[in-house]
């Protein structure tokens, strides 16, 4: 067996966990030979002479033709993933803020160069999604991708709703337990999961969605006022990322939204920082993936899963393309927004207000209309947003009644 020589950028969370997997499988023939990291005065639990700052010591090595990038900076990284690869060299990343934002000219120079460009660790962590969308529904019969895809707000929500606390002392535990960053704004404000559902809508759907048509609203403005109106509706509150198209393969939605999730639904049982992905399709109605989407050595496994498939020279096809998408259609919803009215816009000229509450504490109206005429008029963190479960509510009542039918059945 040929040994693989992995040049890798990063030795943080990530990059010290495959580290040690690969130290502990010498079976797998693989080697890491040159790590580039930032600051050189930091204690590493790795021999010293693996370690550079220059970039160079990679890219320029012809011995390495696997880099592999987990270095927690974008604009950095890009720079990384698009010399190696125009250097002949395939790229493993999870970065998905950079491959997001510049997955197109990463495919087109990978595919110039014949070699690989694989990213699973990016969206969902140890979670297989895009090896699944590429191979398993690598036909043109899925509808929707909806799922929970960031475990940081997710941790908050559950302890949220679970503890009965508010989001800043939920926010600190999270920050605690290193599920949430310092600056926690990329996760919290949903930006994390916008970049996750780009990625994911590429090998669903063949459509690379320009961000601004994203429609995202994260967790900050969710309150215990809101948690309280979810529990005594019988739902919980978790941040959705959903990818939909209609009949003709049109895509509907692509947005990131709080959003009431009812009793029996599949993504109920996500909590705390696990992953929950619900794939649609005319043929199998939903099936779900569900783990851990971050952590040092799940995020790992799916690092390893590439550097494997790597091995036999495996590349994603994007069998349905990577159209720029510019524009998406709309779709109906029904949402809860909780505003102050001296801040808020006339929200029956949005949508038909169905109810209007006015307490001590807040104003909440019940709207449904164009999702992304609510989105927009919700922008900022003095109106909290939450979209009721549908359009697929058909499909919960299934979910619900198959519930009864088993119980019937045992
Ligand atoms: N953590 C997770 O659970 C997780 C899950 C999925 C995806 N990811 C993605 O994986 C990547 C790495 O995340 P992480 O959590 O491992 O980050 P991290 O713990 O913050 O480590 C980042 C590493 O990158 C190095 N670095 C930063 N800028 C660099 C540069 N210009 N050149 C070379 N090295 C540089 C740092 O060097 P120093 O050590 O010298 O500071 C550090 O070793 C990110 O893209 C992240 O989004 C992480």
């Amino acid at each position: 067996m040929q040994t693989v020589n992995i040049g890798l950028f990063g030795f943080g969370v990530v990059g010290e966990g495959i580290y040690h997997v690969l130290q502990q499988k010498p079976q797998l023939g693989v080697r890491i030979q040159r790590i580039v990291i930032k600051h050189p005065e930091k204690n590493r639990n790795a021999p010293s002479v693996l370690f550079s700052t220059d970039a160079n010591t990679i890219l320029q090595d012809a011995d390495i033709a696997l880099v592999v990038e987990l270095i927690d900076d974008a604009d950095a990284a890009f720079d990384i993933a698009l010399h190696a690869l125009r250097s002949g060299k395939s790229v493993i990343s999870a970065n998905k803020k950079m491959i997001a934002a510049h997955l197109p000219i990463l495919v087109e120079t990978a595919r110039a160069h014949e070699v690989s460009f694989l990213y699973e660790a990016a969206v969902c962590g140890s979670v297989p999604v895009i090896r699944n969308l590429e191979e398993y529904f690598d036909n043109d019969l899925i509808t929707h991708i909806t799922g929970i895809v960031n475990g940081s707000t997710n941790f908050i929500l559950t302890h949220m709703h679970k503890k009965s606390i508010p989001y800043s002392t939920a926010l600190q535990q999270a920050q605690e337990k290193g599920y949430a960053e310092s600056n926690p704004a990329l996760d919290v404000e949903g930006w994390d999961a916008a970049n996750k559902i780009r990625i994911a809508c590429v090998h669903a759907f063949g459509a690379y969605v320009d961000a601004k048509c994203i429609l995202v609203k994260g967790i900050t403005a969710i309150s215990d006022f809101d948690i309280q109106y979810a529990k005594e509706k019988g739902y919980v509150i978790k941040l959705i990322a959903t990818c939909s198209v209609d009949a003709d393969g049109v895509l509907t939605e692509i947005s990131v939204l709080p959003t009431f999730i009812p009793r029996y639904h599949p993504l109920r049982l996500t909590n705390d920082a696990f992953n929950g992905i619900l794939i649609g399709g005319q043929l199998t109605d939903e099936q779900f993936l569900y783990g851990k989407g971050a952590g040092r050595y799940p995020t790992a496994s799916a690092v390893l899963s590439d550097i494997s498939a790597y091995t036999y020279q495996y590349r994603y096809a994007y069998k349905k393309g990577i159209q720029k998408v510019h524009e998406v259609r709309d779709v109906k919803a029904t949402c809860y927004i909780r505003f102050q009215p001296q801040s808020a816009p006339d929200f029956s000229q949005i949508g038909e207000v169905h109810e209007y509450y006015r307490t001590a504490k807040a104003h909440v109206v019940i709207v449904t209309g164009s999702l992304q005429a609510i989105v927009s008029a919700c922008a900022g963190n003095h109106i909290s947003l939450i979209r009721f479960p549908e359009p697929v509510a058909a499909q919960w009542k299934t979910l619900e009644s198959l519930q009864e039918e088993a119980v019937y059945v045992s």
